[in-house]
């Protein structure tokens, strides 16, 4: 018997007006023209809420880019579901957070690319874009719907944590998430222009901790670091195919963000199969589910069920194949390659490669 999973990520369209190196959408972005619809959505909240979700979380690209969005959340918490709005907030005006918080939208995480407007920009690539951020959040505080800011770190903000913390302060947040960059996709491609250094890691983590002090109770922080610097990896997604799915603009359903990089298989579709299918049979969700599909050094380690073998889809980017053990651990065969990219990025200039629809530059 397979558990149903507790969270759907809704990734309504590729659409954005930022254009952030570290996105952690496809380097493929769909276009607006194989979204599903607003009818094709209803019916996949429907089917997540049977299957046994708790809570959706509505992202992109930039979901408020789908007009439809309030109608979206009015249905899923028609049916039950936790809502959860995961946005920039450049688009987010009064009138259309008065309509998402009368549909019943229970929270709101807003990006943010820095502390600082030139930091927001050198990274988001939108003139305006932090004064947009902060507007955005007093509207949200100022309606009383639960707000987590999200800040994604690198070498170039690693330094601000501290007026991150004091960021959200002032604007009212109940959470802050410090997550440092993840390298998959975009963010992979990045790499040598924004992993910090040990010692920025190091002093991240002395910020995050002396805030944790600072506030107590009073605010909740979430801190990710890059495991890059770590010898053993995390349990990506929780375990592949045991506690998430994501669902693409076209209707793609995956067991992680990443997991089109997965070469020689069938992506299963809404459009086509139902999400109990999908999930309790398909291929792709069934592929690395356990840990039966493991090789050494994996099979035989005590960690096994800890870490899942760590994540599939950094194996695949990094050694070429998804089915072994996450480069970044220690027993890992590749584990040089990890090495060698910080060895590397500690050298590399700071020139992005800016996420664009049509993908990657030539
Ligand atoms: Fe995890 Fe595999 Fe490394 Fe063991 S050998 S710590 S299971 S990645
Ligand atoms: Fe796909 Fe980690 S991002 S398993």
């Amino acid at each position: 018997m397979i558990s149903p999973p507790m969270s759907l990520l809704a990734e309504l369209t590729h659409r954005c007006p930022l254009r952030c190196p570290y996105c952690s959408n496809p380097l493929s972005l769909e276009q607006k023209s194989s979204e599903l619809s607003t009818e094709d959505w209803c019916r996949v909240l429907d089917e997540a809420a049977e299957l046994g979700v708790l809570q959706v979380h509505f992202s992109g690209g930039e979901p408020m880019a789908r007009p439809d969005l309030p109608a979206l959340v009015r249905h899923a918490v028609s049916k039950g579901l936790y809502t959860n709005l995961i946005t920039s907030g450049v688009l987010l005006n009064e009138q259309n957070l008065a309509e998402l918080s009368a549909a019943g939208l229970d929270h709101v995480q807003l990006s943010f690319q820095d502390a600082t407007p030139d930091g927001a920009e050198l990274i988001g690539g939108l003139k305006d874009a932090q004064n947009r951020k902060l507007a955005a959040a007093q509207i949200i505080v100022a309606d009383g719907i639960p707000l987590t800011l999200n800040f994604v770190i690198h070498r170039l903000n690693v330094m601000r944590i501290p007026q991150m913390f004091d960021l959200a302060e002032q604007l009212g947040a109940r959470r802050v998430e410090i997550a440092h960059t993840q390298y998959y996709g975009w963010g992979l491609k990045n790499r040598g222009a924004l992993l910090p250094s040990k010692e920025q890691l190091q002093q991240s983590e002395r910020d995050v901790a002396a805030a944790r002090e600072r506030f107590g109770s009073r605010l909740a922080i979430d801190f990710v670091t890059p495991d890059y610097y770590a010898d053993e990896p995390k349990p990506c997604m929780g375990g592949w195919g045991e506690r998430f799915l994501n669902i693409t603009p076209s209707g793609r359903v995956l067991p992680c963000h990443a997991a089109e990089s997965i070469p020689n298989i069938s992506f299963p579709n809404v459009r086509e199969d139902s999400l109990k299918n999908i999930w309790e049979n398909s291929e792709i969700f069934q592929l690395f589910r356990g840990t039966s599909w493991m090789p050494e050094p994996c099979r035989s380690c005590d960690r096994r069920d800890v870490d899942k073998g760590g994540c599939r889809c950094q194996a695949l980017a990094l050694t070429g194949r998804a089915d072994v053990a996450d480069p970044v651990c220690h027993r890992s065969s590749h584990r040089h390659l990890i090495d060698e990219a910080i060895a590397e990025a500690a050298s590399h200039d700071e020139t992005f490669i800016y996420r664009q629809m049509s993908g990657l530059p030539s």
